[in-house]
């Protein structure tokens, strides 16, 4: 037990989960990481370094846990490559902990970050590849889907999903076009280029097959 612990000790001074709270606020400082990085739940439009939701949203949908994303970040904060721009130990101790957490709760997810987070943690549920994905692309922080646990109201609700068509296609076909191609056909009362229209590049084609198989399952209230 206090050997699998031994690797994480840096941040065990305060007892009890990451203050991802405070996590965001440091990453949005002045100064600090949101100026060089991209992180859309932060709201942060840094160019200087790499985009993290990008650099994440491949490994979280493989399976990588938080945890494990934590430690990533946590390990680029304190080793950071001889010569790069990114500032050594811009953040120290519980801070570079709170900072971590925080990125690997909110990178790859995009949507709404009204200064909570995401809870719980959907990586943690096996089995369940669709709903995974649905949670970790994103979705969820913009559609009501009663099995995902989601009330988010950014986009239509998708508990009858299953129910849904358009443009004379076969449901499933419509389904997919409505994910990899939103503007294709718009949902009514809703404008265009609201849901990102990039996610055919972002997921694998399995990936939305599985999006797919999970909506037409659980969407049919
Ligand atoms: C002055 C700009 C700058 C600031 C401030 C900065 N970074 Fe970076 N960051 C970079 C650059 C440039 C890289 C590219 C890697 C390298 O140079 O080794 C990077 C790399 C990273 C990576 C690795 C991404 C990948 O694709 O592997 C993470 C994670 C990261 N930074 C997180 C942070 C966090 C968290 C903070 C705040 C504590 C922060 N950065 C502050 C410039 C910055
Ligand atoms: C930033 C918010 C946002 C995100 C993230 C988002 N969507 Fe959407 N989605 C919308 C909006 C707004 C619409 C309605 C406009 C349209 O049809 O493109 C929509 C429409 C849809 C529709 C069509 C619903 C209908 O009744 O016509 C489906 C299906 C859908 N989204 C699934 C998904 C899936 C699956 C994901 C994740 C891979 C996702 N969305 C991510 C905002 C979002």
């Amino acid at each position: 037990m206090l050997v699998a612990v031994a690797g994480l000790a840096a941040g065990c001074g305060r007892d009890g989960a990451p203050d991802v709270a405070n996590g965001k606020r440091l990453f949005t400082g002045e100064g600090k990481c949101g100026s060089c990085h991209i992180l859309a739940r932060a709201g942060t439009g840094g160019k200087i370094g790499p985009n993290l939701d990008q650099a994440f949203l491949a490994s979280r949908l493989d399976g990588l846990g938080e945890q494990t994303v934590q430690d990533i970040v946590q390990g680029q904060i304190e080793n950071v490559r001889r010569g790069s721009l990114m500032p050594e130990d811009l953040v120290v101790g519980e801070d570079a902990r709170d900072v971590a957490a925080y990125v690997a709760r909110a990178a790859g997810r995009p949507g709404e970050d009204p200064g909570g987070t995401v809870p719980g943690n959907p990586l943690a549920e096996p089995g369940q590849e669709g709903k995974r994905i649905f949670n970790a692309a994103g979705c969820a922080s913009c559609h009501a889907l009663s099995d995902a646990g989601t009330s988010a109201a950014v986009g239509p609700s998708l508990d009858d999903v299953a129910r849904g068509s358009g443009g004379g296609l076969p449901p499933r076909d419509w389904l997919r076009q409505s994910i990899v191609d939103p503007n294709a056909i718009l949902a009514g009362g809703y404008p265009r280029d609201l849901m990102p229209d990039d996610y055919g590049r972002r997921l694998n084609p399995r990936q939305v097959e599985a999006l797919v198989d999970y909506l037409t399952r659980v969407g049919n209230r």
